[in-house]
């Protein structure tokens, strides 16, 4: 299976470094002919979409940058999924669990037909995207959430909370990079169709992830612990940041599984303490 990977970012790269049948494109897409000529170049059975503007230094650069962020992650999809239209070929798009603010009624959390309550450009721009895609044939929507890496890097949760001297307390669901490339993998091959919530099974808390740091990595760290609504009022964020638990029964009915996230982010930990030395 020949993977065309859309978009040289963090995962893109990621993927590309686990899939030797992975070609990665780092061309700056403007339009259907840009998607289209890439297309004809590489010749790819499927597509993988992990371009997109997640802000940098933070998501709260969208705030203020609606019409790149709108570019990037709406305009942008729409473009690679006409092209993929014309040419008859799977694209599975990446988009994010973030989508959702809140914990659901239900304990076992947000359902990937459960309608999403999006609150800042960023989420509103995703969602939009998941909205337009999921009414097409032969595209796959997979959405990740706080992605946990055992290779560093400054898009890896591990890094960012042991950066953080104050950590918001709190629990959410989240995605291990490397089970999330296999599930990716395992999409493109069954082209399936529809939105996938890519998280582990369960719910992990920030106090959690940085105990096992703490374990596992660096017995020496500290930090302080704020709550939720802190976050934004002492200014350390201009938006409220999405906090939730998602379940994946459209994951569950192809017969795809992830490993349990507290044994995946051990694991990943295990890892990482190897990975910085
Ligand atoms: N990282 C996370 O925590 C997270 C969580 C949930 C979902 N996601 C989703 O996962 C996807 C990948 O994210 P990431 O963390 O890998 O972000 P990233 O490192 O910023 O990678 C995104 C890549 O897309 C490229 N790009 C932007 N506009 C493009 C265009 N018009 N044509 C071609 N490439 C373009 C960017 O290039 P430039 O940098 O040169 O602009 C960048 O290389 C995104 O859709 C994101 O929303 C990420």
């Amino acid at each position: 299976m020949k993977i065309l990977i859309i978009g040289n970012g963090w995962i893109g790269k990621r993927c590309h470094e686990s899939w030797p049948d992975s070609v990665l494109s780092d061309i700056k897409i403007k339009s259907v002919t840009d998607v289209i000529a890439l297309l004809e170049e590489h010749r790819p059975d499927v597509v993988l979409n992990a371009a997109g503007v997640v802000g940098k230094p933070n998501v709260d650069w969208c705030e203020t940058h609606q019409q790149e962020t709108i570019f990037g992650n709406i305009v942008l999809p729409i473009l690679i999924a006409e092209a993929v239209q014309q040419k008859n070929i799977y694209l599975l798009h990446m988009g994010t669990g973030c989508v959702y603010y809140g914990y659901f009624t239900d304990p076992k959390g947000w359902k990937e037909s459960d309608p999403a309550n999006p609150l800042a450009v960023y989420t509103k721009t995703k969602y939009a995207a998941d909205l337009v895609l999921s009414t097409l044939p032969n595209v796959g929507i997979a959405r990740i959430r706080m992605p946990i890496d055992s290779i560093p890097s400054s898009a890896n949760l591990i890094d960012k909370l042991v950066r953080y001297p104050k950590v918001v307390d709190v629990i959410n669901s989240a995605t291990v990079v490397e089970d999330m490339i296999k599930v990716f993998y395992k999409l493109l091959e069954q082209r399936a169709t529809g939105i996938f919530h890519v998280t582990n099974p369960g719910a992990i808390k920030h106090r959690e992830i940085i105990a096992l740091y703490e374990e596992l990595v660096d017995p020496s760290h500290t930090n302080e612990w704020l709550t939720e609504e802190d976050l934004v009022t002492s200014g350390l964020a201009k938006k409220k940041r999405s906090n939730n638990i998602l379940q994946s029964p459209n994951l569950d009915a192809l017969g795809i599984a992830m490993r349990p996230i507290h044994e995946a982010v051990r694991d990943a930990m295990i890892k990482y303490s190897e990975n910085i030395k």
